[in-house]
């Protein structure tokens, strides 16, 4: 995979012009254009076909969590928008899961287009090991000893991957082997300004720790030069 194609840039802004003067900027530099909850639900699914009128793959980042019909159904709708990845919740359980992986499928098959990558959000980073136990009364597991299990329930399922922190990656790549996606965020170059992410690691580490796919945001949207800023990224992957 060129290097170009594993940076994941985040969509971040309001409105559907701020997205698409972005597309049209960063595309020959960026692999994919993460749709999340923010503008797909202001804009809606349009904003999906509007980035592919500008050449752009589109990950949509709605972490889809019901009963497995439900989900099963939006998967379905998902894959028609010929979305290149979209995720839900390991929460949601193996059924779940097994059902949207396997609509993502026949979706696909029906209308002879690409089959969509299904990620898997396994604990969320900003739930911790307290909170596990407290609020979400799960006990006797590490955060990071559940986030295992969930990505090995994912790849049973028919997923093709999960969206991790940087700190799983290596965890995750050990169980699942080297065919199954990591995408990670929490990725600061070390000439970018950390905001509020705690647990960084840089797109070189991430890379060398196994990830396929980087989430990145601010380092490149809210840099002076965004082209320049990502170039920056594609250099340090391939250096
Ligand atoms: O601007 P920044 O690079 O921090 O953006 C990271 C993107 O990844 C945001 O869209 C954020 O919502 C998302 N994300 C994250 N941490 C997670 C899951 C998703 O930063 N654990």
């Amino acid at each position: 995979m060129e290097a170009k194609d594993r940076i994941v840039l985040a969509l971040d802004v309001d409105t559907a012009e701020e997205a698409l003067a972005l597309v049209k900027k960063l595309s020959g530099y960026v692999g994919v254009f993460k749709v999340g909850m923010q503008l797909y639900n202001s804009i809606g699914p349009s904003i999906v076909h509007r980035v592919h009128d500008l050449g752009g793959r589109v990950f949509v980042d709605l972490k889809l969590h019901d009963i497995p019909n439900t989900v099963a159904s939006a998967a379905k709708v998902l894959t028609r928008l010929n979305t290149y990845m979209f995720n839900v919740h390991a929460a949601g359980g193996r059924e779940m899961m097994r059902q949207a992986a396997a609509a993502a499928v026949s979706e696909a098959q029906r209308m002879g287009s690409d089959i969509p990558i299904v990620l898997a959000v396994t604990v969320l980073t900003s739930i911790s090991q307290q909170e596990l136990e407290t609020e979400m009364y799960v006990s006797g597991l590490k955060v990071e000893e559940l986030v295992v299990k969930w990505a090995l329930m994912a790849q049973e399922s028919g997923l093709g991957g999960v969206v991790c922190s940087p700190q799983e990656i290596s965890p995750i790549r050990k169980a699942c082997g080297p065919d199954f996606k990591i995408v990670t965020p929490g990725i600061r170059p070390l000439w970018s300004a950390p905001n509020d992410q705690k647990r960084i690691t840089t797109p070189r580490q991430a890379l060398e720790q196994g990830a396929d796919y980087m989430v990145i945001g601010r380092p490149i949207i809210k840099a002076a030069d965004p082209i320049a800023a990502a170039q920056k990224i594609i250099e340090e992957l391939e250096g």
